[in-house]
């Protein structure tokens, strides 16, 4: 305050941003979490209590997890509508020495072809759609069917939103999906994965790009691989492998 000399209408106009984003919170709205994203706090906070040592890098939660995804078996599509350019996601879950970590479990969620999560469209997108629980075989890996995700803008109907404007700023976060990995006797990671050459991968809204999770979406035309992981042919193929860190 000092540095600046604030004024008095200053102050007022800062109590009222506060205040509104105070307003906005419900149960399901969490607009100071949001206003830490966008100021590129959280992703800060993330990264100081997540230093990888060599695991896979972390990154933000956001507020579209849902405490329960549905349970799905490796291979299952968690793209209940059939809208995007068919994909397949395979990786596996290592240590790490590289050793597999099998029976690993990944919680993952992403946003539609149109740039929306199942919870923001009720009554549009099936519930659950994006959404799913696996298990990692003996060897720690993991494959599932779903579209290629579109970039999308976070929520702006609320201070957050005028924020953004008034620093001119856009809100859009590159395409990704989300992964909660977890196995007993390593830390649990929240990350993502972006897709390589997603629109507003250099500018994320929220800061959250780490060159290590930008992975290729590659273009595959091979119709006897498409009827392996029984998806249409020509497919995109996203390949991630996860590296854990062990409890201390
Ligand atoms: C998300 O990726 O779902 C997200 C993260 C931070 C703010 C808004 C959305
Ligand atoms: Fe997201």
């Amino acid at each position: 305050m000092r540095e600046v000399e604030l004024t008095i209408p200053e102050w007022e106009q800062a109590i009222a941003f506060l205040t509104a984003a105070g307003q906005k919170c419900d149960d399901e709205r969490q607009e100071f979490i949001l206003l830490s994203d966008v100021l590129g706090v959280s992703m800060l906070v993330e990264t100081i209590n997540n230093r990888s040592g060599g695991a896979t890098e972390s990154t933000v939660l956001g507020p579209f997890h849902v405490v329960e995804s549905p349970r799905r078996q490796l291979g299952d599509s968690i793209d209940q509508v059939g809208a995007g350019p068919p994909c397949v996601v395979t990786g596996r879950v290592l240590s790490a020495s590289g050793a597999p970590v099998p029976g690993a479990s990944l919680d993952v969620w992403q946003a539609n072809d149109q740039g929306f999560y199942d919870v923001q469209q009720p009554g549009v997108q099936p519930r659950a759609n994006g959404r799913g629980l696996f298990t990692a075989d003996a060897d720690g890996a993991f494959w599932f069917r779903t579209i290629v995700p579109s970039h999308y803008p976070i929520p702006t109907d609320g201070p957050v939103g005028s924020l953004l404007n008034a620093t001119r700023r856009h809100p859009y976060r590159p395409a990704h999906i989300h992964f909660i990995v977890t196995a007993p006797g390593y830390r649990p990671l929240t990350t993502h994965i972006f897709v390589a050459g997603s629109e507003y991968i250099e500018s994320d809204a929220v800061f959250a790009v780490k060159k290590s999770l930008i992975t290729e979406f590659a273009a595959v035309d091979d119709p006897s691989l498409a009827a392996g992981y029984g998806i249409a042919n020509p497919f995109r193929l996203a390949n991630f492998d996860i590296v854990l860190r062990p409890v201390p």
